[in-house]
């Protein structure tokens, strides 16, 4: 089988990897790829975001499947395009299509779907620009902190949280008047505050049957103790130790069945991985969000510890035949450690020389950020580099994580040291 993976980052690098690894599979090719991905595909320099441009790749390379990585052309219909084309409409997606994306696409789609299913997640209204008053009155309502949330896809930062009431008011305003995000603060969903310690739970379906992948535990800020700026993740760790047992019954019973049933209630189908965004509030689990794709950093983590060939487990989703699949995890814990460039995630320099990926041992090295330039490995994004280990517990993971991350070097290279810590 000829595949085609779409995207450029850690996630795909780790997906590619794991496709690699399949008997049944014949050539992959990742588009657009990233230096990792070179080593062991073949790149095409293609905008992803240009279904016309892939349907011509797909044709002229005989591809057999597509596995989306990033939520873009999820959220855009690119499985929608591949259904309604006569050339392309036999070749299986592996990503859901645009209606299901929405869940993702708009965080008030998300929470109505919540609420018709009675999935738990906090209490919430939302918002545009002619009901600026009420919201001002709603946020009065509330306690604080505020929690304002741009509708749309704003690349992970249309969340904003506040202590301050008239701070909020003035944020909320920003958003909606000021289109502080675009066209994705068009409508604004402000909601109830909750406390408690995040992980994320992946869910892999064909729409009818459907498996739970490892949990997962992402670390967001750029600072030691979850401070700073929030980024794309600056490390991961699988399994998450709180998340077990009756724990995870709850999440099953109250979060994954209803969602699953809830799609088919609503007539949305969906081929392709659930990404659960979860807070356990005491002992209980409430949806933060969902999103249509795996997570990255998260993909360091859980597909390393999948044992199934993955390109069996895709053809079981594309064929409606996953309850015919029985996954198979590793029981030691795997952890991921993200190398960013200095400065990021505000400004920072790319093309950056990387050095010492041939001292790695026993830690698997998935690019994020790099391409070929003249011949070298350097640096191309805000994340470069994850270093994902195994180990009986996640300390002893992260220490070779962490010996290994020493031997590599570029220039501003900054990574967290205290991974785990809240654990
Ligand atoms: P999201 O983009 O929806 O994942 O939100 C980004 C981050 O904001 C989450 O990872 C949480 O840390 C935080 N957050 C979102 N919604 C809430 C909420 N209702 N209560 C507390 N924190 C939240
Ligand atoms: N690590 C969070 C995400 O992929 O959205």
């Amino acid at each position: 089988m000829n595949i085609l993976l779409l995207g450029s980052g850690g996630r795909e690098h780790t997906l590619a990897w794991k496709l690699n690894q399949s008997p049944k599979l014949s050539r992959l090719f990742v588009a657009p790829g990233n230096a990792g991905t070179a080593k062991i595909a073949t790149n095409l320099p293609l905008n992803i975001n240009d279904f016309q441009a892939v349907k011509d790749a797909v044709i002229s390379h005989n591809i057999n499947m597509i596995v989306v990585g990033p939520e873009d052309p999820l959220v855009k219909g690119i499985h929608d395009f591949f259904l309604s084309d006569n050339d392309l409409k036999n070749i299986p997606v592996i990503g859901p299509e645009k209606k299901a994306a929405t869940l993702e696409g708009s965080k008030e789609f998300a929470k109505q779907f919540m609420m018709r299913h009675k999935i738990p997640t906090a209490s919430y209204q939302s918002f545009t620009a002619e009901m600026l008053q009420e919201g001002f009155n709603f946020l009065g309502t509330l306690k604080p902190p505020y929690v304002l949330k741009a509708d749309g896809l704003a690349g992970g930062k249309g969340v904003v949280i506040l202590d301050d009431l008239d701070e909020a008011r003035a944020e909320l305003s920003r958003m909606l008047l000021d289109s502080k995000f675009g066209e994705a603060s068009t409508t604004v969903v402000i909601e109830e505050f909750l406390s408690g310690i995040e992980l994320s739970c992946f869910v892999l379906t064909d729409g009818v049957n459907f498996k739970i992948l490892p949990t997962a535990k992402d670390y967001k800020r750029i600072g030691e103790g979850d401070t700073g700026l929030n980024t794309g993740g600056m490390g991961a760790i699988s399994p998450v130790p709180f998340a077990e047992g009756a724990f995870m019954e709850k999440v099953k019973e109250r979060i994954i069945l209803p969602t699953i049933k809830g799609l088919q209630k609503d007539k949305i189908p969906y081929k392709g991985f659930i990404f659960i965004g979860l807070i356990k509030v005491g002992e209980d689990p409430y949806v933060i969000e969902y999103n249509v794709r795996l997570g990255d950093p998260e993909t360091e983590v859980i597909l390393p510890r999948i044992k199934n060939d993955l390109v069996e487990v895709f053809d079981a989703v594309a064929h409606g035949e996953l309850n015919k699949i029985d996954l198979e995890v590793d029981r030691r814990s795997a952890v991921t450690v993200m190398t960013v460039s200095g400065g990021y995630p505000g400004a920072y320099t790319k093309g950056k020389e990387i050095s010492g990926l041939e001292k790695i041992e026993d830690s698997l090295v998935f690019h994020a950020g790099s391409t070929i330039s003249n011949g070298k490995t350097v640096t191309n994004g805000g994340r470069v580099l994850a270093l994902t280990s195994f180990g009986n517990d996640f300390r002893k993971a992260l220490d070779k994580s962490y010996q290994n991350v020493q031997k590599i070097d570029f220039e501003g290279m900054y990574y967290r040291k205290d991974l785990g810590f809240d654990l």
